[in-house]
């Protein structure tokens, strides 16, 4: 195809990749991406509920490393799941003394701060290992209300968490809701379909969420940049047409001309009014946007859908949908009684769930896309550059990129 070989000509430079290379079948062009099957490292990644994390070590596997969350003292801290020793999971033991936690079989305890062995539970104090033997520990930090862990690229500190953060979340007060889903598929998969032009309309045909929110049929988009997001802009263009046997399509009800001078459009739903004046300030170009590490927002008029694809293993990811309403006290009610009373279950549960579905299923590459496959072309586009700069700040070339050590 067309797109190997331009490839080829250049090493090391990822071409300008555009959907309507219709010979296209494999990554080629997106070589970071291409490898990145277990999920990017250098950044922060939600794991869980930061109420789930007690005293009690819980098991967990991002981008491939299994780790265990423990909290102590009111801190989560996040070690590498394994007992140097025979291998046994540290989140089957338990706290024996303050900051540490200890192998349930010989009772090798290690420092929670720093995962250094610090005593030796069957061989005393005597014992010739204590204080040179480390697992390896992980930073973690507490932001809306969920326990993120940073995958780091290879020896690298982390980055501050608030720069990867979605912007608004930082310094807006919310309230919010929300679902982590352990699903199967890899998550370029679910991060892809979550910004996938082509589905909305089509796959969710039969979810019950459309009779809330009508879904785009769009036959043009372009992709926006701006800052570290891209942004799905549709062009508007109305047409119905005749599919036979299919009936008669339509993106009317999304098509509208420019919006008045001075008032807010998201998505060219019509709702002009009304709109969130946290939401407004950020000036969205678009309703759906997406950024690294695969980090999708829905920016309705009055409340934010987010979904983070979170790298479980190759095969697995976990899906983090969460909607944020800027509204504080009695004002939350209305939010917390859509958001309970179908949200939730329409958006969250069978919406969501025919993604999961989809997801699971999908079995690329090779491909052959389509014109409203741009959107999928963009982001990965996007993805080789932010990991190329991400690689560079770290000092490293992606051949070590992903080697850390687990014990030390
Ligand atoms: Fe952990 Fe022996 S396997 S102490």
């Amino acid at each position: 195809p067309a797109a190997r070989k331009t490839a080829a000509k250049e090493p090391g430079k990822a071409p300008r990749a555009t959907a309507d290379k219709i010979g296209r079948q494999d990554w080629s062009s997106w070589p970071h991406y291409d490898k990145a099957a277990s999920g990017f490292r250098g950044y922060w990644y939600p794991v869980t509920w930061a109420s789930h994390i007690t005293g009690d070590p819980k098991p967990f596997t991002l981008c491939g490393e299994k780790i265990t969350l423990i909290r102590d003292n009111g801190k989560v801290y996040a070690l590498h799941n394994r007992c140097p020793h025979r291998g046994v999971p540290l989140s089957e033991g338990n706290q024996q003394f303050p900051g540490t936690v200890s192998c349930p079989y010989h009772g090798w305890t290690f420092d929670l701060p720093t995962g250094r062995l610090s005593a030796v539970i069957t061989d005393g104090p005597g014992c010739r290992l204590t204080g040179k033997l480390s697992v390896r520990t992980y930073a973690v930090e507490e932001r809306l209300g969920m326990v993120w862990v940073y995958m780091p690229i290879a020896e690298e500190e982390p980055h501050p968490i608030d720069e990867q953060l979605p912007e608004e979340l930082v310094s807006n007060a919310f309230v919010m809701g929300g679902r982590f889903d352990p699903r199967g598929g890899n998550w370029r998969f679910a991060c892809e379909n979550g910004f996938d032009e082509g589905h909305a309309k089509y796959l969710h045909r039969t979810a019950l969420w459309r009779l809330f929110k009508p879904m785009p049929t769009w036959n043009i988009t372009r992709i926006v940049p701006k800052g570290r997001w891209i942004y799905r802009v549709q062009d508007e263009v109305y047409w119905e047409a005749d599919f036979p046997g299919v009936g008669r399509w339509t993106n009317k009800r999304w098509w509208m001309k420019q919006p008045p001078e001075g008032t807010f459009n998201l998505g060219n739903t019509g709702k002009t009014d009304k709109v969130d004046p946290v939401i407004e300030s950020q000036d969205f170009p678009g309703f759906a946007s997406l950024s690294m590490p695969g980090m999708l927002r829905i920016a309705y008029p009055n409340f934010m859908h987010y979904e983070f694809y979170v790298p479980i293993d190759a095969d697995h990811h976990m899906y983090v949908g969460v909607m944020v309403n800027f509204k504080q006290g009695w004002d939350t009610l209305p939010f917390y009684a859509k958001y309970l009373g179908a949200v939730r279950w329409l958006f969250h549960g069978q919406f969501s769930g025919q993604d999961a579905w989809m997801v699971d299923v999908t079995d690329a590459p090779p491909e052959k896309l389509y014109r409203p496959d741009v959107s999928l072309t963009s982001w990965r586009n996007l993805s080789e550059e932010e990991y190329a700069k991400r690689i560079a700040a770290a000092g490293v070339t992606e051949a070590t990129a992903n080697s850390t050590e687990t014990e030390a």
